[in-house]
């Protein structure tokens, strides 16, 4: 008698209430509803990931060895799908007056007027956006738009990782032929949270059209005589027919020195034909970017960027783990 009871009651189903049903279906439906929409919040996301990546751009590398820098790049089946992104610089007036904000404002003062507002580390009459065009905006001209993203960094140039400070040193030491700034100091940070502020919005490594510095190689032998010619038609209007630049009536240069002792040391990318060929080439002269023929940049690089100009000292150091480019000015 007790065994059938028993039974009985393992048999019988548990009751549960409307109640209860009620509340499982609902926890259900939400628990489907949130699964849901976080799966599309990742399938936005990487179309968004996709809509900033684009196929490598040979042109537009800003690897220090030529050798990497091919225009054969072949492009995998999977690049073809990628759609390019386009450099645009936010909006400098949308900047809140907020520590951040005062930072910014004050980084695109030090690279827009550096040899005046740091005068112990430039030693040259230069400024960051003497090639760095337009506040590092402009493509094809060493933008510093999605920068943050490209760094820390293995440079063959160096032979190991550079932070961007170590690489924005070396624009200093050798663009500018002055002194490096302590990665921790002030200066350094407002210049770094520049960039930062001009990189938001951008995914890390982003091909970005127009990265860099991009470099122009011909096959032949550059000409002094017709680089000469070149110069003098074309670039001395502002440079001036010896190179110096021109200061006008504020004290300020208007136009900056190409060679001499104001001007950047043999140790820069811009001392270096093909780089200084590729900037010309799309940058030069001013406002007029594209309007050299390939030959013409190419002897016309070649006339200035060979001319004298400050020693870097330091040049022993570099690419001490090979990959010199033949366009480098010293061996
Ligand atoms: C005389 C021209 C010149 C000046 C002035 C100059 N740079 Fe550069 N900079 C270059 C060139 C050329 C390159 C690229 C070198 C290469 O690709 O071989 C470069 C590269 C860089 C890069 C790396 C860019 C990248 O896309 O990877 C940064 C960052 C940079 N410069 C910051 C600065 C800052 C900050 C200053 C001022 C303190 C400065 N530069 C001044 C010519 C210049
Ligand atoms: C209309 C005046 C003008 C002409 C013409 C001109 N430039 Fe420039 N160039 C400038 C200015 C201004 C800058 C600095 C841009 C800035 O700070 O925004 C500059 C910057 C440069 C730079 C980088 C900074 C430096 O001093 O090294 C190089 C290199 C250069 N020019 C080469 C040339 C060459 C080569 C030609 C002739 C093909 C040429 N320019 C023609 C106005 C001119």
């Amino acid at each position: 008698m007790d065994n059938k009871i028993n039974s009985q009651q393992k048999k019988s189903k548990p009751q549960f209430s409307p109640q209860f049903y009620l509340f499982w279906g609902i926890s259900v439906a939400m628990t489907a509803l949130l699964l849901g929409g976080f799966g599309y919040y990742l399938y936005q996301i990487r179309l968004d990931r996709i809509a900033r990546t684009q196929p490598v751009q040979a042109e537009a590398s800003t690897n220090d060895n030529e050798s990497n820098n091919s225009n054969v790049q072949s492009l995998k089946a999977s690049d073809l799908v990628l759609v390019e992104q386009k450099i645009t610089a936010p909006d400098i007036s949308e900047l809140k007056d907020d520590d951040f904000g005062k930072s910014v404002k004050r980084g695109k003062l030090y690279v827009e007027d550096t040899y005046r507002q740091l005068p112990k580390h430039v030693g040259s009459k230069l400024n960051c956006t003497n090639c760095h065009l337009a506040g590092g905006t402009t493509p094809n001209a060493g933008p510093w738009v999605g920068i943050i993203g490209e760094f820390p960094q293995y440079r063959s140039r160096t032979g190991k990782m550079d932070a961007l400070t170590d690489r924005i040193n070396d624009c200093f030491e050798r663009s500018l032929n002055g002194k490096p700034l302590p990665a921790s100091s002030n200066e350094m940070t407002d210049i770094v949270t520049y960039m930062t502020w001009l990189s938001k919005g951008y995914v890390n490594k982003a091909k970005l059209t127009g990265r860099g510095m991009p470099k122009l190689v011909l096959e032949r032998e550059p000409n002094l005589e017709l680089g000469q010619k070149v110069f003098l038609n074309k670039c001395a209007s502002c440079h001036q027919a010896n190179g110096q630049g021109f200061v006008g009536t504020d004290g300020k240069y208007t136009y900056p020195p190409l060679w001499g002792p104001k001007s950047f040391n043999i140790g820069a990318g811009m001392a270096r034909l093909h780089t200084a060929a590729g900037f010309v080439k799309h940058n030069m002269p001013l406002g007029m970017g594209g309007s050299l023929t390939d030959d013409e940049a190419w002897d016309v690089a070649f006339y200035f960027s060979q001319q004298d100009r400050p020693d870097f000292l330091d040049k022993k150091n570099d690419w001490p783990k090979g990959g010199r480019p033949k366009d480098a000015r010293y061996q």
